[in-house]
Order: C-alpha cells, then structure tokens, then sequence
C-alpha cells in the first residue's frame, strides 16, 4: 500500500552493560520513502539499525519491519530486508561474482535466478566490468556499491544503509547518492545513516535528528530549515549606524546586530519577501548600498538548533 508504514518504532530503548545508547525513541518510514537518521558518533544509530535488522534482539519497545515484529519473527524480517553495514565486510579474496554467487546460495535462491539477479544487480552499480577482480583490489567505492548489490540481490522491501559513504571521497560520495536514488527509485525503502549534513539533506524524502540516543526531530528537509524561521539578510552599507536606525520597527525583523559582513538581519517570516523592503526602506533614506546578501537556513544551522552544537564539534 503506497504511503503506508513499513517500518515501525515505538518508545526503542538498548543497553549496553548500564550504558544507554538508545533512550525511548519513536518513529516510522513510509514505504517507498528514503529516510535518514542524522547524528553525531555515539548518537546511536548503529545501534538502533542494529535492532531494525534483527541482529541485536530488541530489550524494550516495539519494532515492526515490513509488517513483521524483529522480536517474534526475526526471520520473516529477515527474508524482507537488505543490509549494508557500517564497517565492509566483505571475503578479501573472493571475486566480485563469487562475492554474489555466495549470498545468493546462503539465501537458497536457484541458480538460473541467481545468475540473472547477479547480472542485474552488477549492472547497476556499474561493476560488470569488475565481476572476475578481487574484492581486495577494489576501491572504497567500490567495494561499497559491490555491498550495495549483494544487499538488494534479495529483492528486499527495504534496504538498510549504515553511513554508506563514510569515508568515500567527495565524487565518489554523489555517485553512490545516484545509486541509492535509482534503487529507491526502482521501489525499495531506503533506511540511512549518516553524519554528514549534506548527505541527508540532499538524499532524504524525511530526516531524523538524532543525539544522544534520542530522536530531537523529524521532518522533510524543507520542514526542518523552515521551521528555524530564521532568515538572515547581510547587508553591507556606506553607513551602517544610519542603516540600523531606519530599519527599526520594518515589520518581520527580529534582530539586527553587527558582522563581519555588515549587518546581520534576522528575519522571522520568510526573508526573500521582506528583503526587498528592507532595500527600499534603506536607499529611501539616501543610504548608498555596497552588497545585500540573503542567506537560508542550512541543514548545518538545523542541526546546530536542534542539538546546540556543531556536528565538527563532536569528533564525527
Ligand atoms: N557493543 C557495544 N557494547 C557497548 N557499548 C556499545 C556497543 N555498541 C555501541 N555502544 C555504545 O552505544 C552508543 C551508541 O553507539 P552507536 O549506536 O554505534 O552510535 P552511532 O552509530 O550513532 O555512532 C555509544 O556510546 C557506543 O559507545
Ligand atoms: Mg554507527
């Protein structure tokens, strides 16, 4: 059923010998969306992932996986699902076909199958041309995509992505972004983790932040930057004192201090609708303007609001 749930979480805690990594955490994906959960290291997304995919036994909560609860029919959940973990696991010296042709036959699938799903899977993420090389003498980004492929040789419902570009280069990084767009594209539930700002914000149909062990917020990305409300405008003029002065009381504006780009005017509505009073109000009274500068929130500014600090900040 389109726009239904296919995974479901409520009210997850996990303990690690008294430590808490996850704290009572709520949500649920859409099926056919891509999802993200954002967060620093230690947030506990691999832990929670963890529990999603059945390989830590969930102690509190309830977790339902394509229709099916991980802590009463793990192997239902199992049989509906991809998994691509944090850290490669992959046999060294197996070859990219062999690497598939083993997962394959650990999932009883026949042989004729077997080697079209192979085939199909190798194509798209561009690694036929690799099918005979060692998984040793691949790439990052490679070995990556060759994961990516064995994790959706099983045709799964969902496919689960533990910070599948860590550590990847720049280029790399939004390729692998295509790859995981095609696959969501072609009908699989994409679950991810991830640190990097950039990645959830481009990639995601909705995001959670999490910290802490806890989810701080949800929303589309668009949601999440809106829902700052903090539009900044940078406006650099011949005489900036003069230029506070006749800017006080403009409706829609709720600050305005000194920067090192001018002033910093923080706008409570939408900033691209208020800007250009602010010009007019600004040049009206024979101020000269040298540059005006509007400045969205970033998913950056999002994170720094939801969790009180910078992601660079904390190790990741
Ligand atoms: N197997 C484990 N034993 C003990 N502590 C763990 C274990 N796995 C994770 N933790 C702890 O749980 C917390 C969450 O970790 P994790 O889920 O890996 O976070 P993330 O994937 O967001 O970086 C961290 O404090 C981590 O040290
Ligand atoms: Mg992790």
């Amino acid at each position: 059923m389109e726009g239904a749930d296919i995974i479901e979480v409520r009210d997850l805690e996990h303990t690690f010998n008294g430590i808490k990594a996850v704290r009572g955490i709520t949500f649920s994906v859409r099926k056919g969306e891509i999802f993200s959960f954002l967060g620093p290291n230690g947030a506990g997304k691999s832990t929670t992932i963890n529990i999603l995919t059945t390989l830590l036994p969930p102690q509190t909560g309830m977790v339902q996986v394509a229709g099916y609860d991980v802590a009463r029919e793990p192997d239902k959940v199992r049989k509906s699902i991809g998994i691509v973990f944090q850290d490669e696991v992959l046999d060294r010296d197996l070859t990219v076909w062999e690497t598939m042709e083993f997962h394959g036959r650990l999932y009883s699938i026949p042989r004729g199958e077997r080697r079209q799903r192979i085939a199909d899977m190798l194509r798209v993420v561009e690694l036929e041309s690799k099918r005979d090389e060692r998984t040793k003498n691949l790439s990052g980004g490679m070995k990556r995509r060759l994961e990516i492929a064995r994790g959706l040789m099983t045709r799964p419902e969902v496919l689960f992505l533990d910070e599948p570009t860590s550590g990847l280069d720049p280029q790399t990084r939004i390729r692998m972004w295509d790859y995981i767009r095609q696959v969501n594209a072609a009908g699989t539930t994409i679950f991810l983790t991830t640190h990097y700002m950039e990645e959830a914000d481009m990639l995601s149909d909705r995001i959670s932040i999490i910290d802490h062990g806890r989810i701080v917020t949800t929303g589309t990305p668009d949601e999440l930057k809106s829902s700052l409300g903090e539009d900044v405008v940078y406006l650099e003029t011949v005489d900036d004192t003069k230029a506070r002065e006749v800017l006080q009381g403009v409706g829609d504006i709720r600050s305005i201090t000194d920067s090192l780009r001018g002033l910093s005017i923080t706008i409570s509505t939408d900033g691209s609708h208020c800007l250009p009073r602010i010009v007019e109000r600004v040049r009206d009274a024979g101020i000269e303007i040298s540059s005006v500068n509007l400045k969205k929130p970033t998913m950056d500014d999002v994170f720094v609001h939801y969790t009180g600090r910078e992601l660079r900040d904390t190790g990741a």
